[in-house]
Parts: structure tokens; C-alpha cells; sequence
């Protein structure tokens, strides 16, 4: 099979807390997975541990056949090819939506003015923001601050993109907005890594969902494994408690 991730035995410690206490899994190109778990149990920290915005105190992470986690990785190239959306968006409030989207193809790939802008309208089109193009992040909604942060990941024609509760600080109507685009990339074939509270979007496009709790993993399995028929008392648990909080918006 087409393994492109590979996350093998992560620990990460802060002062005397073990937030991550040894998690491993494997993505094959094209899967989408979600990660869910109550707060504080290490599900931010395991995405940054990945493209090692923090680093892993043990355990290592490799994209395809490189070892992200080995210290002679060229980390800037890797994180080229690894995509990260934020729950707060992280747009630089002086670009326009276009100059949030061709910054990077510009500055990392090299890519002339020109043919970023081309790449850049291409990608807000694919999000249905190529109307939006002029307008700077103060200008848009939530939802549309994310559709372009999610623009700016897919112009670096990224392996993989991480998103961290993509939704979770939108308004309730604007959530869906990004589900979609999220809906329509995972049909296209990218592969996602996905922490999120949205079970009707586990539900209809996860194939895994990964269940974390106290820095393990506790249960990983299909969606309707998961949800029907979990195999820890804390799986359904959980599952039920985050319906019950957050419904299902898709
Ligand atoms: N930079 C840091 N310095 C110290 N402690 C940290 C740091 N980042 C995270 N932590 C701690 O690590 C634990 C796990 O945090 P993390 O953000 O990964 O959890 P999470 O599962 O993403 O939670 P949430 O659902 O609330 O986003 C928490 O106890 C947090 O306080
Ligand atoms: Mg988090």
C-alpha cells in the first residue's frame, strides 16, 4: 500500500506533564482521518509534533520516505509539502485574500509574480472565493478567512494538510461553508488529518476515526465502527457526549 505518512511512538513532555505518551499511525495517500478527544489531551500538540512546530521529545514522523523528525531534514521543505490550517485562521491582515494565497509560491517556491497570481486565482476559484480575490481578511467572514487560509495550503500543492479544528471558531452558519470545501478536497484525493468536533463530517468523509484521550490513542477504527460499535466504554462515551454538545452540521 501507499503509505505517506508515518507517525511512530511520539512523546512529548511539558515540565512534569506527558502530554503525548508514545501515539503511532500510518496515513496512505488520498485517506482522510479524524482525530477527536476531550481538551487538553495532546490533539494540538500531536499535529505540531508532525511538521515539528514543536519538537517531539521521542518517536519519529515520516512523509513518504523521509524522516520529517530526523534533525538533518531540510524542515522548510518538508513543511512545503505539509499544509496546516488553523482554528484562528492565521491570515496576514495586510494581504489581500490573493496575497495571503501567492505569498508562499512566491517566497518558498520561487514562482514569478505572474504565475503565483494565476496558481493563487485557480485556488480561491476551487474554494469559491475567486470573487473575494481583492478583499483583505477584515473584509470576510469566518468562513471565508478559512476558505482562504485553506486556499493558501492546497497553492502549495501540499502531500498533506493538517487542520486543526478548522471550524471551531466560526459562527454555526458558516461552518458548513468550509465543511464543504473540506467534503470536496477529501473526494479529490488529498490526504487529511483532520481534528475536529464535526461528527457529521467524520461520519460522512473520515475513513478512520483515530479516539485520543490523556496522550494515547485509545480506539481508532471506521466511522461507523466507531459510532455503532466501539470497543472502549470511553469511545462511545465521548461520542455521544460531542453529538449531544455540538450536533452534527452536515
Ligand atoms: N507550549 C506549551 N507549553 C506548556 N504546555 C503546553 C503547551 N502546549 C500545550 N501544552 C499543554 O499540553 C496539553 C495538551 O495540549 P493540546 O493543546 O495538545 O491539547 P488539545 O487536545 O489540542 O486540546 P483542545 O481540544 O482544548 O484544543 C495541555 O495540558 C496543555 O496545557
Ligand atoms: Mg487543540
Amino acid at each position: 500500500m501507499n503509505t505517506l505518512l508515518r507517525v511512530e511512538d511520539i512523546h512529548k513532555r511539558y515540565g512534569s506533564e506527558e502530554v503525548l505518551k508514545g501515539v503511532s499511525f500510518e496515513m496512505l495517500k488520498g485517506e482522510t482521518k479524524v482525530v477527536i478527544g476531550p481538551s487538553g489531551t495532546g490533539k494540538s500538540t500531536l499535529l505540531r509534533c508532525i511538521n515539528r512546530l514543536t519538537p517531539a521529545d521521542r518517536g519519529r514522523v515520516w512523509l513518504e520516505d523521509e524522516e520529517i523528525t530526523h534533525t538533518r531534514t531540510n524542515i522548510n521543505k518538508i513543511r512545503a509539502q505539509i499544509g496546516f490550517v488553523f482554528q484562528s485562521f492565521n491570515l496576514f491582515a495586510h494581504l489581500t485574500a490573493l496575497g495571503n494565497v501567492r505569498i508562499a509560491p512566491m517566497k518558498v517556491r520561487g514562482m514569478k509574480k505572474i504565475v503565483a497570481t494565476d496558481l493563487a486565482m485557480n485556488v480561491l476559484e476551487r474554494v469559491g472565493l475567486a470573487d473575494k480575490a481583492d478583499a483583505y481578511p477584515a473584509e470576510l467572514s469566518g468562513g471565508q478567512q478559512q476558505r482562504v487560509s485553506i486556499a493558501r495550503a492546497l497553492a502549495m500543492s501540499p502531500k498533506l494538510i493538517l487542520f486543526d479544528e478548522p471550524t471551531s471558531a466560526l459562527d454555526p452558519e458558516l461552518i458548513g461553508e468550509v465543511l464543504e470545501v473540506m467534503t470536496a478536497l477529501a473526494s479529490e484525493g488529498m490526504t487529511m488529518l483532520v481534528v475536529t468536533h464535526e461528527m457529521g463530517f467524520a461520519r460522512a468523509v473520515a475513513d478512520e476515526i483515530i479516539f485520543m484521550e490523556h496522550g494515547v490513542v485509545v480506539e481508532h477504527g471506521s466511522p461507523t465502527q466507531m459510532f455503532t460499535n466501539p470497543k472502549h466504554l470511553r469511545t462511545g462515551e465521548f461520542l455521544n457526549k460531542i453529538s449531544e454538545l455540538y450536533g452534527e452540521t452536515t
